[in-house]
């Protein structure tokens, strides 16, 4: 099956991300949300990460104004009904993709891809509460999504090889890359990452070093492009606290212990870049630690 129209559900960092990167690969995109002023935003970013492509000769204007006509908006979730795939990209809970889910299958072609950005969460759960887990998968995204090469496809136990393969092909036209991973907790890409940033908040817990250290530490004599803890606000420590919950419960396997300090930083609505503060205060022109 030949994908041709995709709709995005959640237009927050990850939604519009793919909006952007779908859009210009010449997909026709419906980007949903139930905030208007969430989907005014994205459009919004959209347009300035494809300025920031134009200026560094990426792609011409002429492309940006061809993605840009590509996209539309819609605040009624069965606008998406007759797309050839739907991607969920909505809040990292179980209950709110199940709830968006409930309304979109109602109004979904029988042929439509159903598929979930989920960074950690059951394929297989969550397809087993549709009516198609055989056309049911994982298309998880990195942040930044115009950037990032890779794409993680992951496979309910249901998913049909056609399914796989229409998606694959959707990875390939984007010009990206495509992980194929099982369904088991945080898949590929956060089971190795995530334990790797908790493990920095540890260190950061237990004195061992100040949030520069570790961040520096890790950039210079491990060559990553953002230090665990600078990488850690840019991905929302919601999110992370999330995930390690997620493969905590899931594995059963106390190495998976959230640390208490990322727990203590969420309950204080310190959430990284997207509150302004998590290990870094971003209120300012330049981050300052907070420890
Ligand atoms: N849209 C378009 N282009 C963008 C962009 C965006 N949103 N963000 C950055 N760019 C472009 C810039 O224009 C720049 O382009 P050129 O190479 O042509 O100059 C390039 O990306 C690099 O950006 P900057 O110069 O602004 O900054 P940088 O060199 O510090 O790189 C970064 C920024 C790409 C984010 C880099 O720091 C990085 O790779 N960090 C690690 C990101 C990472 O690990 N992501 C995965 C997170 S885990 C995840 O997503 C999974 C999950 O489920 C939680």
């Amino acid at each position: 099956m030949e994908i041709r129209s995709v709709g995005v559900v959640g237009a927050g960092q990850m939604g519009n991300g793919i909006a952007h990167v779908m859009a210009l690969s010449g997909y026709d995109v419906i980007l949903n949300d139930v905030d208007g002023a969430a989907l005014d935003r994205a459009v919004e970013i959209i347009g300035r990460n494809l300025d920031r492509q134009v200026s560094r000769e990426k792609i011409t204007q002429s492309d940006k104004d061809a993605a840009m006509a590509r996209i539309s908006t819609t605040m009624e979730i069965k606008d998406l009904g007759q797309s050839d795939l739907v991607i969920e990209a909505a809040t990292e809970r179980e209950e709110v993709k199940q709830k968006i889910f409930d309304s979109l299958l109602p109004h979904l072609k029988p042929e439509t891809i159903l598929t979930s950005n989920t960074s950690s969460i059951s394929i297989t759960r969550l397809a087993s509460r549709t009516d198609r887990p055989e056309k049911f998968m994982g298309f998880h995204f990195m942040n930044p999504v115009p950037v990032m090469q890779l794409v993680e496809l992951i496979r309910g136990i249901a998913t049909d090889s056609e399914t796989y393969d229409a998606c694959l092909a959707v990875v390939e036209k984007l010009g990206k890359t495509a992980a194929s991973a099982e369904d088991f907790p945080a898949f590929i890409v956060n089971r190795i990452l995530m334990p790797m940033i908790n493990e920095a908040v540890y260190t950061l817990y237990e004195g061992v070093g100040k949030v520069s250290s570790i961040d520096e530490a890790m950039k210079l004599g491990a060559n990553h492009p953002m230090g665990p803890l600078e990488l850690a606000d840019f991905i929302g420590l919601d999110t992370c606290l999330a995930i390690m919950n997620v493969l905590h419960d899931g594995l059963g396997d106390s190495k998976y212990r959230p640390c208490p300090l990322l727990s203590k930083y969420v309950e204080a609505g310190w959430l990284g870049r997207k509150t302004k503060r998590g290990f870094y205060d971003y209120r300012g022109e330049t981050p300052v630690p907070t420890r």
